[in-house]
């Protein structure tokens, strides 16, 4: 197991070394962890591959204040364990907000962006509140519905459940509330790296509509929508999102 420290505690991630000058860091959403990212660490590339447990997620220590710019600082001393050439930050739902945010902070230190499910705003519905307050289980139990695409096999779905099962209401509850305020529509258009979207077609949480929006205001980008997937589309199709992050980086030759 990989840990370093950020403010004197535990940041847990999950590394794949190919002596690379290149990585890609992942960064999962609201109440997710690195697991996520598994078939993704088989993109067929020699780079370096990090994913990381945000700070009171899975194996990673218990913070006291979390907010989207301690997840960007956190990222960035991930990324600083060594010197990379070309970093990709790829970032799903509130993953992609926390990506975004550490572009406008530090826009020279990134070679490319993968929003993966995601938008340029993140309003959460209030009934999703309601339900991370009243009953943990219930509002795990309802996520087949509104994360997954309808046909999308209940072992993969269940994985994912079980796996959420393990992170507390509360921390699901304030990732949901660092989504809720996120909010940079006016600011899409400075993003002037290389930038792939990536969005499943039966997305109900971050609609496709998002991910238009961010391949219109985006120069350099490309937009790839994966029929029978929803919103866990790297979970849900692997083998389409890693052939689309593949493809990405050999056309835009990062
Ligand atoms: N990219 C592009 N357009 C966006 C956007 C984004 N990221 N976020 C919102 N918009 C658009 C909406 O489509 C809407 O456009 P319209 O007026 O042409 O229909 C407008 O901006 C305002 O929408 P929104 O910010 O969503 O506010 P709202 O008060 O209408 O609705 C919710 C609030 C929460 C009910 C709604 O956002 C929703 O259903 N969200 C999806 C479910 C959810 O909770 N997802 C969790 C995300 S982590």
């Amino acid at each position: 197991m990989t840990f370093l420290k950020f403010q004197d505690r535990n940041i847990h991630y999950q590394l794949k070394e190919n002596n690379s000058e290149k990585i890609i860091i992942f960064i999962h959403g609201s109440g997710g962890n690195s697991k996520v990212w598994t078939n993704q660490f088989q993109i067929d590339l020699k780079w370096d591959f990090i994913a990381i447990d945000l700070p009171n997620h899975n194996k990673s220590d218990i913070f006291p204040n979390i907010s989207l710019d301690l997840y960007v600082e956190v990222v960035r001393t991930v990324i600083n364990v060594r010197r990379y050439k070309d970093i990709v930050l790829c970032g799903h739902s509130l993953g992609g907000a926390v990506i975004q945010a550490y572009y406008y902070k530090y826009p020279s230190e990134v070679s490319g962006l993968i929003l993966c499910d995601t938008g340029a705003r993140l309003r959460v519905s209030p009934r999703i509140f309601e339900s991370l307050k009243a009953d943990y289980e219930q509002f795990i139990n309802s996520l087949p519905n509104g994360a997954f695409y309808r046909k999308t096999p209940k072992e993969i779905i269940e994985q994912y459940l079980n796996e959420a099962r393990q992170e507390s209401a509360d921390i699901t509850f304030r990732d949901f509330s660092i989504c809720d305020e996120f909010d940079t529509l006016e600011k899409t258009s400075e993003i002037k790296i290389p930038t792939l979207i990536i969005c499943g077609t039966a997305d109900k949480l971050t609609p496709v509509k998002y991910s238009q929006f961010l391949r219109e205001k985006i120069e350099d980008s490309m937009l790839v929508l994966i029929e029978q997937a929803g919103h866990m589309v790297m979970i849900e199709k692997p083998e389409e999102v890693n052939n689309a992050i593949q493809k990405f980086i050999t056309e835009y030759q990062i």
